[in-house]
C-alpha cells in the first residue's frame, strides 16, 4: 500500500531502533513515536488523519483491564467515523483456571469495553492456539476487529 503514511508506536527505543531498520526502504512514509499509550499523549505527535490502528502483541502488557480500555478509549478518540481499530493480543480463555497476567481477560471482556468506548461494532476474527487445560504464554491469540 504505497499511498499509506505510518505512525510507528512504541515506548521502547530498542524497539524503534528495530522498526527503523526493517522499514528503512519506507522511511520518508514512516513517523516514529517512542510514547507509553497508557501515560503519555501519544496521539498528539502525529498529524495526519488517522484511519486505521493496528495492534500486536502489545495490550496485554499494559498490567491491567482499565488500561487496555483506557487505549481503546483513546483509539475511538482518534479515529473517524467508519475507521477501523485491529488487535491482534494474547487473551484468557474462558473457562480457563490458569493464571493470567492482568491485562490478559475474556474475548466477551474486549467487545464490551470496544463498545462502551463509541466503536459502533466490534468482534472477534478469530482465536488462535487455543489451549485451556495447560496453555503457554505464547498460546491463546485473539484478533479483534472495532469499526468506530
Ligand atoms: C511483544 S512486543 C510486540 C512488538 C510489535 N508490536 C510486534 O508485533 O512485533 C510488545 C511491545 O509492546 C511495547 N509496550 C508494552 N507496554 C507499552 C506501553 N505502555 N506503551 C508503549 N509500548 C508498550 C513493548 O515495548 C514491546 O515493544
Amino acid at each position: 500500500m504505497p499511498e499509506i503514511q505510518y505512525h510507528g508506536i512504541d515506548y521502547s527505543k530498542p524497539m524503534l531502533d528495530i522498526a527503523r531498520q526493517r522499514l528503512k526502504s519506507h522511511s520518508a512514509r514512516v513517523n516514529y513515536v517512542q510514547a507509553d499509550l497508557v501515560k503519555d499523549s501519544w496521539w498528539a505527535e502525529i498529524s495526519t488523519p488517522v484511519n486505521a490502528i493496528v495492534s500486536t502483541w502489545a495490550l496485554h502488557d499494559l498490567g491491567s483491564q482499565e488500561n487496555v480500555a483506557l487505549v481503546y478509549k483513546t483509539c475511538a478518540q482518534v479515529l473517524p467515523v467508519g475507521g477501523i481499530l485491529l488487535n491482534g493480543d494474547f487473551i484468557k480463555p474462558d473457562n480457563a483456571i490458569h493464571e493470567f497476567e492482568s491485562g490478559r481477560f475474556e474475548i466477551a471482556k474486549h467487545i464490551e469495553f470496544l463498545l462502551n468506548v463509541g466503536f459502533k461494532s466490534a468482534e472477534c476474527l478469530v482465536v488462535l492456539e487455543e489451549e485451556i487445560k495447560s496453555p503457554t504464554s505464547a498460546q491463546n491469540y485473539a484478533c479483534f476487529k472495532a469499526i468506530k
